[in-house]
């Protein structure tokens, strides 16, 4: 397939490009998201599913979504739609889920306009601060001011109550900052954003410094950074680490395929992904040992008051913590009100980089597909979101629907799913060693041949496992739809709006577009290990189906099952060596060579749930863990931890920045080629 030729905007220089896609990946995902995630499921288990996440997965498939972007020149849904007309729909699903998340994004954004404003009030008022109070009601005074006084909050209420004007208006100022800055296109975002990235990061070291030195912060350091294995077989761990390596790298939203689709013919994208993905990693690792020391620092606060409450329940979880933490943080310092006016500041401008890369990438998408106006385009989608976001304005309930709809698009019902689609259609029905090559030609460093057989195969059956896994574990649980008598209205709500997606987006994807099929493949080839490979790999399923709904001896369910495994796995190897081969000699595989690889990657994610299952309950009934078990120093573990993500973090951004350095002086010695 050629590259299609187009003139196309372009980012200002490499460092532009990198900058930008690092401010839509570091936002408040990173500060709010993480941390919060982090003391509602599971505390330093969590830690392990994200850091496997964010090497497994978040960098590879950032790099294919740059490839990709970068090869078509097109934003989401014209990528897809450009491998073949029928999955046009894929990348519409993921700017839909975008579009979800464009509707509560700008209220946390509208949260921190509301406190760089009292801040600045602060500021003028001789330096006090509203939730700013001494000793041990300094703890209290932070969280019933985000909670009553601000929000008028009702905690495990989704009832509506009025509109809150002090987070409406701020509501309306995140859409119109965002509307400033992309209505000038993205050179302007180029700009924008080299204070846009800087500034937060150094924000966030004086606080982690600040949680750091607070006596007590041990205490919320342990609670960060030791794993508790009990916690380690539940799904919603795994669910929640995975949903937020997708949201914090903005990946499968179609924000990183239209941003490479602006980058400059010859860029760097291997190294590029790396950068990206380490930095983000690094901000929220940061971010984490910020906040939990600060915890830690709150729950001494208690104990020197006599009434000790320890860390993981000083500060009601979910996703008003970072607006109880970093406060409390800020109001520790000296000349707190400037060093929240800094602080809140960098908040938002760490957010706006992030939401209108979303508005963004719907926005090209909406253009490419219908030619119409840009400007008119922008200014009907910030309407409608600012007004879909009027919900979460609310009084009483409106944070508690924030929170949900943010766990249904990010757990696996929304986005993993769209990621695994995405390795499916690029994996097995794109020929995927073509984004490879194109990636490495222009790469500081190549990824070898694995890198087909992680998307191809490895992380399809990764989230395909994980999905299973979390769908066995949601219906199990029986007031999941029906509660107490009475339907279970925020998770059918939730389900709803995930379900409405894939819908919707079929339907954009049949609707007439611009594009042609654009694949120029010689013929079709391997039909005999196509067919042996599919009919394995139906063969597997029709042992599960037999295995799930007739009760059978135990050893004869044991070598069935084991039976299933070994012709998926066979299935898998004669499947996935049938496209290898025709990828290189540019043929198309047979149908049923993808048909069989995709059914196999099926049946092995779900035996892989229902081992997971069986062993979440092996560890429920013989588990012993209690509070007690909590250790009060950093273990072993914890230390191991440590090092590990210092020296990725540290080890991993020092070599891409060399290999960067070595590229750079490598291209000033040959000739330029003419700019194309
Ligand atoms: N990655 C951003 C953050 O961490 C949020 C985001 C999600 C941006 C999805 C674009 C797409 O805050």
């Amino acid at each position: 397939m050629e590259m299609l030729e187009q003139q196309r905007e372009n980012w200002g220089s490499r460092g532009g490009f990198i900058l930008a896609a690092v401010g839509s990946a570091v936002g408040l995902g990173n500060l709010w998201g993480f941390p919060y995630k982090i003391y509602s499921y599971g505390g330093g288990a969590f830690l392990i599913p994200y850091i496997l996440a964010i090497f497994i997965i978040g960098i590879p498939m950032l790099a294919m979504e740059f490839s990709l972007g970068h090869f078509t020149q097109r934003s989401a849904p014209g990528a897809f739609g450009s491998a073949n007309r029928k999955f046009e729909f894929v990348g519409w699903w993921s700017i839909i889920l975008g579009f979800v998340i464009i509707t509560y994004y700008p209220v946390i954004l509208g949260y921190c306009f509301s406190f760089l404003w009292l801040s600045i009030k602060g500021i003028f008022n001789g330096g006090s601060l509203p939730w700013a109070q001494s000793g041990v009601e300094g703890v209290r005074k932070a969280e019933e001011f985000f909670y009553d006084t601000y929000l008028a909050h009702k905690p495990g209420s989704f009832s509506l109550g009025a509109i809150r004007w002090n987070i409406f208006v701020p509501l309306v100022v995140a859409w119109l900052s965002m509307y400033l800055c992309i209505c000038k296109g993205v050179k302007l975002v180029g700009k924008i954003v080299w204070l846009t990235v800087p500034l937060p990061w150094l924000m966030l070291l004086i606080l982690a410094v600040r949680g750091l030195t607070l006596e007590g912060s041990i205490e919320g350091l342990v609670f960060y950074l030791n794993p508790s294995w009990e916690k380690l077989a539940e799904p919603t761990t795994w669910r929640f680490a995975f949903g937020q390596v997708f949201f914090s790298l903005s990946l499968a939203f179609g924000v990183m395929v239209t941003y490479a689709s602006f980058l400059h013919k010859k860029s760097d994208i291997n190294n590029n992904a790396a950068i990206i993905g380490l930095s983000d990693f690094a901000t929220s690792f940061v971010a984490g040992i910020a906040i939990f020391a600060t915890l830690g620092g709150m729950a001494f606060a208690t104990a020197k008051a006599g009434s000790y409450v320890p860390v993981d329940k000083v500060v009601s979880g979910g996703p008003g913590l970072a607006f109880v933490a970093f406060p409390y943080a800020l109001a520790q310092l000296p000349y707190s009100a400037w060093f929240s006016f800094i602080f809140f500041f960098a908040l938002v401008t760490l957010g706006i980089d992030s939401a209108f890369s979303i508005t963004e990438s719907i926005l090209t998408s909406v253009v490419e597909k219908t030619r119409w106006s840009r400007s008119v385009v922008l200014i009907i989608m910030s309407f409608v979101g600012l007004l879909s976001g009027i919900v979460y304005t609310a009084a009483g309930g409106g944070l508690n629907w924030l929170g949900t709809i943010d766990d249904f698009i990010n757990g696996t019902w929304g986005i993993a799913f769209v990621g695994l689609l995405e390795c499916i259609v690029l994996g097995w029905i794109y020929r995927l060693d073509r984004l490879r090559v194109h990636a490495n030609e222009r790469s500081d460093f190549s990824f070898g041949k694995w890198w087909n057989y992680l998307i191809r195969i490895i992380i399809p059956i990764v989230l395909g496992t994980l999905f299973f896994w979390s769908m066995f574990d949601d219906f199990s649980d029986k007031g999941f739809f029906i509660k107490a008598e009475k339907f279970n209205i925020p998770n059918i709500v939730g389900l709803s709006v995930v379900a409405v997606a894939p819908i919707l987006a079929i339907v954009l994807g049949i609707i007439g577009s611009p594009f042609q099929k654009t694949q120029n493949l010689k013929c079709v080839k391997g039909y005999t290990s196509g067919w042996a490979g599919l009919i394995l790999a139906l063969i597997s399923t029709l042992l599960m189906v037999l295995l799930m709904t007739i009760a059978l001896p135990i050893h004869l369910t044991q070598i069935l099952t084991i039976v299933a495994v070994l012709s998926s796995l066979s299935a898998l190897i004669m499947t996935n060596y049938c496209l290898d081969n025709c990828d290189i000699a540019g043929n198309r595989a047979s149908a049923s060579a993808r048909i069989g690889g995709i059914v196999a990657i099926l049946n092995i994610s779900v035996i892989a749930a229902l081992t997971l299952i069986r062993l979440n309950n092996y560890v429920k009934d013989n588990g012993k863990f209690t509070a007690a078990d909590i250790p009060k120093e950093l273990t072993g573990v914890s230390y191991i931890i440590l090092g590990v993500v210092s020296l990725l973090i540290i080890g991993g951004l020092g070599w891409c920045f060399y290999k960067a350095i070595v590229a750079s002086g490598k291209q000033e010695q040959t000739p330029q080629l003419p700019q194309e």
